[in-house]
């Protein structure tokens, strides 16, 4: 059998499929570990403080942290040791759940797109479809026999958090407070969870965890490892390390948000680097317009001299555009320009 996921093998070197050009290589020793990217209290009273305050991080980072968020420590920690005891499962195990079918509701995988990807990336990763919970669940696995208690308990506090932001950010630019969430679709919009684990690496230097790529839904909810360090933000033409920290979650706005905001806020390009130190988790949650939401940019933000950057779009069409393509290729948002 080819060896399709890497979590759980012993690897002295790292296999040629996985081997950079040497152009493409992260370059780990030029990224910037001084600055780190803003950090938001979330209960901080002063309403209209937060609002512009993720205005600012938007515009000039599209990436930021949240403490007081909501989601409680007891999930947050049960989630990162069930996600651990999940990826050290045996590989027999883990296979009954492999697909390299984008299209599927729930599977784990490795790399990013196999099927279409020239070079493989160091991660395995479990991806899920987590809203509405009570269609989703039952397709979810059953081991650790804890996994769906906890993943969904995990999934509704983020989910509210995620909400709230959409608003903060829908006033942060200049809009009433519900107009970003009713675009994509109201409290219908969907949500996917990617837990993404980066086994340690022998060559770190020569590949990468994820390539550059941006987002392709609407906002990510980031949970990062705190031993391991790993997401690095593209920020004025420099790789910046995002440090972790122990109560945050790391923010971002993805493609749909750039298209909402008509390009104001930027869908950022991040990577995960690895390292040969010991395996990195994350879990990513998305959430995603409904399918049939038309997507575009209010007439607040697009009008007078401003006009439409892109074309009007369902996230059925984006996300199908998304997958068809290798991740680091250019930014998916160009192939909706007007
Ligand atoms: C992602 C992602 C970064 C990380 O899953 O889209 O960017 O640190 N993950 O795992
Ligand atoms: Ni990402």
């Amino acid at each position: 059998m080819t060896t399709k996921i890497i979590s759980g093998i012993e690897f002295s070197r790292l296999p040629s499929s996985y081997i950079r050009d040497e152009s493409e290589r992260p370059r780990l020793c030029e990224v910037d570990v001084s600055d780190n990217i803003p950090v938001i209290d979330l209960s901080c009273p002063d309403r209209t403080l937060v609002i512009q305050q993720i205005g600012q991080a938007c515009r000039e980072y599209g990436f930021f942290q949240v403490i007081n968020h909501g989601v409680s420590k007891e999930s947050v920690d049960k989630i990162i040791e069930m996600a651990h005891e999940f990826f050290n499962l045996p590989v027999e195990e883990k296979m009954k759940l492999y697909s390299d079918d984008p299209s599927k509701t729930m599977r784990l995988s490795s790399s990013f797109n196999v099927k279409k990807e020239t070079v493989h990336n160091w991660r395995d990763y479990l991806r899920l479809h987590c809203y509405p919970l009570d269609k989703y669940m039952p397709e979810w696995p059953t081991v650790p026999s804890s996994f769906k208690e906890i993943v969904s308990s995990y999934c509704s506090q983020v989910r509210e958090l995620g909400l709230r932001l959409e608003e903060a950010i829908s006033e942060s630019l200049g809009l009433e407070r519900e107009c970003v969430k009713k675009i994509l679709g109201e409290r219908e919009q969907g949500q996917h969870m990617a837990l993404n684990y980066y086994p340690a690496c022998p060559e770190p230097e020569l590949t990468y965890g994820l390539p550059a790529h941006t987002d392709p839904n609407a906002l990510t909810i980031l949970l990062q490892d705190l031993q391991v360090a790993g997401l690095q933000i593209l920020k004025d033409g420099n790789w910046l390390a995002v440090k972790p920290r122990a109560d945050a979650l790391v923010i971002n706005i993805g493609d749909q948000i750039q298209a909402v905001s008509n390009g104001k806020y930027k869908s950022v390009w991040h990577r995960a680097v690895v390292n040969a130190r010991a395996p990195r988790l994350s879990v990513a949650s998305f959430l995603v317009p409904s399918d049939t939401a038309p997507i575009r940019a209010p007439e607040a933000l697009a009008s007078g001299g401003e006009r439409n950057v892109y074309r009007e779009f369902t996230y059925a069409e984006y996300y199908k555009t998304f997958w068809s393509r290798d991740l680091d290729q250019k930014h998916c948002l160009e192939f909706f320009k007007n």
